[in-house]
């Protein structure tokens, strides 16, 4: 496979982002699925297409029908020459990838993308991306009359995620950023109370 013209692809098409969903998170998000395989296993080929493809048809980003059908993904795909079978197993993959996805993962390769996208939600880099993604859709930092707040987010997602690791090297990797996530909220919140 072509990996320069997938990446090319990629750069070119999250270029502009600024909601914490740029060539980056790809990037890293590939690289921790990479390294989850090579201590938990499963099919190589998969989790590198899934993980480096898995934010290209997101609810946020594209029409509901294109979500619904990973029209990116499989046009991406397409140009890559890879096979129908291996398109319909990514597909399905990246379908149980996202956070807000119904389906729970089965395949141990979704365990591992899903692993490897929350991963990047957590620690410092975690804290980062949140703030990015709040101000994108315009909510402050924190507030205590307005619970659309980035802070809140914290609680409300974040702070949940390493409870819903599926694999072992997952959740040893999650232990240190929740703690990190946590470590943050305590300073905020001493900081935001100082008399
Ligand atoms: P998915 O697209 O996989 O369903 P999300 O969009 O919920 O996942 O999360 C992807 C990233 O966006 C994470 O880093 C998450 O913290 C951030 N994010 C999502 N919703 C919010 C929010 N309301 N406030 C701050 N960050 C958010
Ligand atoms: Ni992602």
């Amino acid at each position: 496979m072509d990996e320069q013209l997938l990446v090319n692809r990629l750069q070119e098409t999250f270029k502009e982002d600024c909601t914490g969903h740029d060539f980056e998170h790809m990037k890293r998000v590939h690289h921790l699925a990479m390294y989850l395989q090579s201590q938990e296993g499963g099919d190589i080929e998969l989790i590198s297409l899934a993980s480096w493809l898995h934010d290209l048809d997101d609810h946020k980003f594209v029409t509901k029908n294109e979500a619904e059908t990973k029209t990116n993904a499989r046009k991406l795909m397409k140009e890559l020459n890879i096979n129908d079978d291996i398109i319909e197993k990514v597909c399905a993959i990246i379908s149980c990838v996202s956070f807000s996805a119904h389906q729970a993962p089965v395949s141990l390769e979704a365990k591992i993308v899903q692993d490897a996208d929350r991963l990047d939600a957590m620690g410092a880099i975690g804290i980062a991306r949140a703030f990015a993604y709040g101000a994108s859709i315009q909510r402050p930092i924190y507030s205590q009359t307005n619970p659309q707040n980035t802070l809140q987010h914290f609680d409300d997602k974040l702070l949940k995620l390493k409870d819903f690791m599926h694999t072992k090297t997952a959740k040893q990797i999650a232990e240190k950023r929740h703690q990190r996530l946590e470590e943050f909220v305590d300073h905020f919140k001493e900081e935001w109370s100082f008399k």
